[in-house]
């Protein structure tokens, strides 16, 4: 894993914009990964504005969101598709037969979830998968207990993410109780992970997720098996890492050896 540490949630969220902007200038037909909650809208926020003032063009870009509401429709403004409809998609140049996410109201979820993988695998499999973290260390939405070999499917929400979503809605009771969501194993087959993580009330799980031993109780702890995974935190995220100092230095190294590629002409 690399950690890289910022020291607050801009500059965090300016980094993991930078990490898919340049994947898309480099391989404008990239499959992204792309994640709800509060933690990545600074990152669409950046990206919209590469699209405004750097022609960041995602005219051949495809998306697959991670995780959507049981029952809700995509008008629903708490829905995911509505989320991302508001906060990247409709300002951004990506054609909408391109972008996929999960259906909450599909007819008959086993085969609808099967379709879901099939997709994902058609477009070439995913190329950068954006990830957030829940405060119980969920990623998509798989709670504490998922498969770590888990595919697309339904699942249960804890009582804590319904607390901890109960935010975007009018009370609890109306945050719905099941989520259609990429199972760990579809996120572990994605060829590069982005897990960006902001705020103190995500400490402990970050902790557990890059320190701890790999669990199913703490789902983000499998991206450790993942061979490329970039953790972007601020300050407060990685507070209670033990090896700060470690991954400070494995980052200064990483970017002296950046800038002498950049700086070196190729071919020489
Ligand atoms: C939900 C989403 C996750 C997200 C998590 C944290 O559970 N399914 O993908 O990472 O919320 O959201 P936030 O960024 O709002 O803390």
């Amino acid at each position: 894993m690399r950690i890289i540490i910022e020291q607050n949630p801009e500059a965090a969220s300016i980094r993991a914009a930078g990490w898919i902007s340049q994947l898309i200038r480099k391989k404008p037909k990239c499959v992204l990964g792309l994640a709800t909650g509060s933690t990545p809208l600074a990152v669409y926020g950046e990206l919209i504005r590469q699209h405004r003032e750097e022609d960041l063009d995602w005219s051949q870009v495809t998306s697959f969101n991670l995780d959507e509401y049981v029952g809700l429709p995509p008008t629903h403004p708490q829905s995911y598709r509505y989320f991302m409809d508001e906060n990247l998609f409709r300002h951004i140049n990506i054609p909408t037969q391109n972008v996929n996410v999960p259906d909450g109201r599909a007819l008959d979820f086993e085969r609808y979830c099967r379709t879901y993988e099939k997709l994902i695998q058609q477009a070439g499999g995913i190329d950068l998968q954006l990830l957030g973290i829940g405060a119980d260390g969920h990623i998509a939405f798989n709670e504490p207990g998922s498969s770590l070999g888990s595919r697309t499917r339904i699942k249960t929400l804890t009582r804590k993410t319904i607390e901890d979503n109960a935010r975007f809605f009018e009370s609890p009771s109306e945050v719905p109780r099941m989520a259609i969501t990429m199972g760990v194993g579809t996120i572990l087959d994605s060829r590069q992970c982005l897990l960006l993580a902001t705020g103190g009330h995500k400490a402990e799980a970050v902790a557990k997720t890059v320190e701890g031993p790999v669990t199913s109780q703490i789902t983000a702890s499998a991206l450790q098996l993942h061979r490329d995974v970039v953790v972007v935190l601020d300050e407060s995220a990685a507070a209670l890492l033990q090896r700060v100092d470690y991954y400070r230095e494995v980052e200064q190294v990483q970017r002296e050896i950046e800038s002498a590629f950049v700086s070196e002409p190729s071919g020489g």
